[in-house]
């Protein structure tokens, strides 16, 4: 039997991603290593917790001595590394969190793979799963390809930068089997309701303003959560070793275009007048050193792996909006508490 640690496991993408795992590798030991922030929830995996080839060991990255005493424990062959700060706007007022976690934390955890493998690395491969942003802002033309150099402009995609480079560094300096991704903007189910669509989505239902940073006319490249979880299976099992392969559905959209078609839906699903949740759209101070546009050229896992992604953006968002008014109590667990201080620093001046 196979063990595979996943990190991040708890959270939006690493949960899908589990998911997959646990549900199609019955052979496999899923190892799900997570610290629980904030933005990790056991209730995103409460369809799996009782499988038998399913472990959740709460621990800290940034821990490099627990790190490495869970490595010896369990042995993985395989590590899939999800576990990240991941939002922009909270790197710009902290940006050392994303130092610890996404540089510290994934060096720690690049350790404890070449401390137990130990130069035998048959059979064993570190996915580091990692974004778009890296390369930086794109402008009204062009795609990012993995010969892209790196250019990264927030705190968040600099760390993220960082520990790609790490991941490379250890494979070209001590031979460790890596592999990496760089996926783009991802939206699903679990979604954490500080992105721009989650949170959308839940303003929607509270009839709150919906804020729409700068003109809205940023462009972002969409991929649904469960397409995401799709491409690391077939990287993580099918990818070259040393190698990054870029990940998306060729799916740009302007911010403000989307938030439409999001109304559009949500006032359909909701038996409201057309144009209503339209009315909640107000244009708020923008996000310093807010990168334009991101647009992945996906062409070489398509050429190379066969991937594509399974459901068009449209479907996607409406079986992420169904999801939402599905689990109501979810994000009302979520919206809770800390959120709300989040929320009220940053939106307060908009
Ligand atoms: P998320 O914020 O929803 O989840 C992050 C998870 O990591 C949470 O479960 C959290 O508890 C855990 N975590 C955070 N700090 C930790 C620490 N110090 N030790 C252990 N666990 C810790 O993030 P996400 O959106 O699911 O992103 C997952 C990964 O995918 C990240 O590496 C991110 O950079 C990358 N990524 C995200 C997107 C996107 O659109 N969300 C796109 C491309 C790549
Ligand atoms: P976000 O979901 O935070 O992802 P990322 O910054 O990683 O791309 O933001 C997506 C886009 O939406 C980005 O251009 C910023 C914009 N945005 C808003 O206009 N308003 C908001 O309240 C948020 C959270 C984001």
């Amino acid at each position: 039997m196979k063990t595979i640690l996943i990190t991040g496991g708890a959270g939006f993408i690493g949960s899908h991603v589990v998911r997959e795992f646990v549900n199609k590798y019955p052979d496999y030991h899923i190892v799900n290593l997570d610290a629980l922030t904030y933005a990790g929830n056991l209730e995103n995996l409460k369809d799996i917790e009782n499988k038998s080839n399913y472990t959740f060991v709460k621990a800290d990255i940034r821990d490099a001595d627990h790190i490495l005493a869970i490595f010896q424990e369990y042995r993985p062959d395989g590590v899939i590394h999800l576990a990240a700060e991941s939002h922009v706007d909270r790197s710009i007022s902290d940006p050392l969190a994303f130092v610890m976690t996404n540089v510290i934390g994934t060096v720690n955890l690049l350790n404890a793979a070449k401390a137990i493998w130990n130069g035998e690395y048959e059979g064993k491969r570190f996915h580091h799963v990692s974004t778009d942003e890296v390369y930086g802002t794109l402008g009204e033309t062009g795609l990012f390809t993995e010969q892209t150099a790196y250019d990264p402009h927030s705190p968040y995609s600099a760390s993220k930068a960082s520990s790609d480079h790490f991941v490379r560094a250890y494979h070209d300096t001590y031979g460790l089997p890596v592999i990496l991704t760089n996926c783009s903007n991802n939206y699903g189910p679990n979604h954490f309701p500080e992105k721009l669509i989650p949170l959308c989505i839940h303003n929607i239902l509270n009839e709150k303003p919906l804020p729409i940073y700068g003109n809205g006319k940023y462009t972002r490249d969409w991929l649904f959560v469960i397409d995401h979880a799709r491409a690391i299976d077939l990287v993580f099992h099918q990818g070259k070793t040393g190698d990054s392969y870029n990940v998306g559905g060729f799916n740009e959209w302007q911010n403000i275009d989307l938030v439409k078609e999001l109304c559009k839906q949500m006032d359909e699903k909701l038996g409201r007048p057309a144009g209503t949740a339209e009315k909640l759209i107000t244009y708020v101070k923008d996000r310093p050193g807010h990168d334009l546009r991101y647009a992945i050229d996906a062409t070489k896992i398509n050429q190379e792996l066969g991937y594509t992604p399974s459901v068009t953006f449209e479907q996607g968002l409406s079986i992420t909006i169904d999801w939402f008014l599905n689990n109501q109590e979810w994000l009302d667990n979520v919206t809770s508490g800390d959120y709300q201080k989040y929320y009220e620093g940053q939106y307060r001046e908009s």
